[in-house]
């Protein structure tokens, strides 16, 4: 399976690129993810997109796509298929992503569109806990761990986000708006897109996220 799950922060995409993962085996590629990763082990591109990801703005379109289309040639995500949250987020992105997948001949199945209001994003970003070592996620209170501060599936502390501040929540969703809203409407005209309303119980959300799949 070959999909992107694209909306604003907060909405649940990697929530539900994880479900994807552990219920259809399709590798999860996720840029923030990916970002992450690289300011935690201070490479150089890690520097870089800090100084973006903590203020909320895109880390630039060049750098973005090299990173991904790297990310998107690897012999396991050819193998088992992927889940893309979170790329692409700008038209640019999108247009370069299908240029990759067009030279290797690799089809697209799926774009789900994720949508909840401002509020909920506000909310839910409010209350997220993740883990340190296996990015499970968690919520102060739709979804707390069973142990205060320690993550239920390995046992490594919780952590909240950086850019999880009121401020920073409120640039990152203008910055949805203006720059990825566009990324919906070019995949709706490819016929590619199905609206799923991301302000339901996460089971509701997979399920239409695959009966979009084959629908
Ligand atoms: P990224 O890490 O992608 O952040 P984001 O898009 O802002 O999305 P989040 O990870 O905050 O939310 P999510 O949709 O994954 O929700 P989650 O499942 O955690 O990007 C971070 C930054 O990196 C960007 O701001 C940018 O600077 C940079 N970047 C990344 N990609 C880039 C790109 N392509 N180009 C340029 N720059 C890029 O859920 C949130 C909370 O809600 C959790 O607490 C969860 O438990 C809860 N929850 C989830 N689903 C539900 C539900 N159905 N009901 C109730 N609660 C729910
Ligand atoms: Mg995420």
């Amino acid at each position: 399976m070959r999909m992107i799950l694209v909306g604003p922060p907060g909405v649940g995409k990697g929530t539900q690129a994880a479900l994807l993962e552990q219920r259809t085996g399709a590798k999860p590629l996720s840029s923030g993810v990916i970002f992450r990763s690289e300011i935690e082990a201070e490479t150089d591109l890690g520097q870089l997109a800090k100084s973006y990801i903590d203020r909320g703005e895109l880390v630039p379109n060049g750098i973005t796509i090299q990173m991904m289309v790297k990310r998107l040639r690897a012999p396991e995500i050819r193998a088992k298929g992927f889940v893309l949250d979170g790329f692409p987020r700008t038209v640019r992105q999108a247009e370069a992503l299908d240029e990759e997948l067009a030279k290797e001949d690799i089809r697209l199945h799926r774009v789900a569109s994720l949508e909840v209001s401002d509020e909920v994003v506000v909310a839910r970003l409010g209350g997220r806990i993740g883990c340190t070592k296996c990015g499970e996620i968690y919520h102060q209170v739709t979804k707390p761990p069973k142990r205060e501060g320690l993550c239920d599936k390995c046992n490594s502390p919780l952590f909240v986000r950086k850019d999880d501040q009121p401020e920073t929540i409120r640039e990152r969703l203008r910055v949805f708006h203006e720059q990825t809203a566009p990324v919906v409407d070019y995949y709706e005209a490819s016929g590619l897109l199905k609206r799923i309303n991301g302000d339901q119980p996460t089971e509701t959300v997979y399920s239409e996220i695959v009966a979009g799949l084959t629908g």
